[in-house]
């Protein structure tokens, strides 16, 4: 067999490799995480959530789901902020322990966000699914402390009212970034 055929198989079979290591990940977590897979936030959408939420060093940012740990890294390199993320997707977590094992103040957990307490945060990042914000909105409000930001991407919180809503200036990548300040976009308060 020519050697170009060889390169090509072996690409192509490692390709399917890792689109099914996707796959199965996604699927051994589904009964926890639901529609709210692995898919993470283009570089252009956490730069914009950046940009209008300046953090100091003192302060935390939690992503609840956090992926490959995007937000975190980049969250840390422009504000030296302490960031906490929760992750059960075995392929995102090793990911995300990857990109922010060099990064001091930057931790990574294996835990289901449903079962932890997020109370300490200053800020909370999430980018879920439609189903589960009900749930989510009920936790926030049970859990956080007065002027904790919260962000999410592309579903509103039920009950809250947005301060803003972000557009990130690309066409493929434009859908909204909703902006809360916990109590006042909180009705029940
Ligand atoms: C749409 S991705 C967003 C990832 C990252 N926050 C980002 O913006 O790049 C949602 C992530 O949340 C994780 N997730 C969903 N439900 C979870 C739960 N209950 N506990 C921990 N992680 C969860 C999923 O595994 C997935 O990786």
């Amino acid at each position: 067999m020519p050697n170009w055929v060889l390169i090509t198989l072996s690409v192509i079979g490692s390709l399917i490799f890792i689109k099914l290591l996707f796959v199965l990940s996604i699927l051994s977590v589904y009964k926890i995480t639901r529609g709210a897979m692995f898919h993470p936030s283009a570089f252009i959408r956490v730069k914009t959530f950046l940009d209008a939420v300046p953090m100091r060093e003192s302060q935390t940012l939690v992503d609840i789901g956090c992926g490959d740990g995007r937000v975190l890294s980049e969250a840390k390199k422009r504000y030296g902020v302490r960031a906490l993320g929760f992750e059960v997707n075995p392929l995102a977590y090793a990911m995300a322990r990857i990109r922010t094992l060099r990064l001091k103040g930057v931790t990574v957990r294996c835990k289901n966000f449903w079962n932890v307490y997020i109370g300490d945060a200053d800020v909370i990042f999430c980018y879920l699914f439609p189903d589960v914000m009900k749930r989510l909105a009920q936790k926030l409000e049970n859990e956080l402390k007065p002027g904790t930001r919260v962000v999410s991407c592309n579903f509103p919180l039920p009950g809250w009212k947005h301060l803003t809503v972000l557009y990130p200036d690309s066409s493929l990548n434009n859908s909204p970034i909703y902006c809360y300040r916990y109590p006042d976009s909180c009705h029940s308060f």
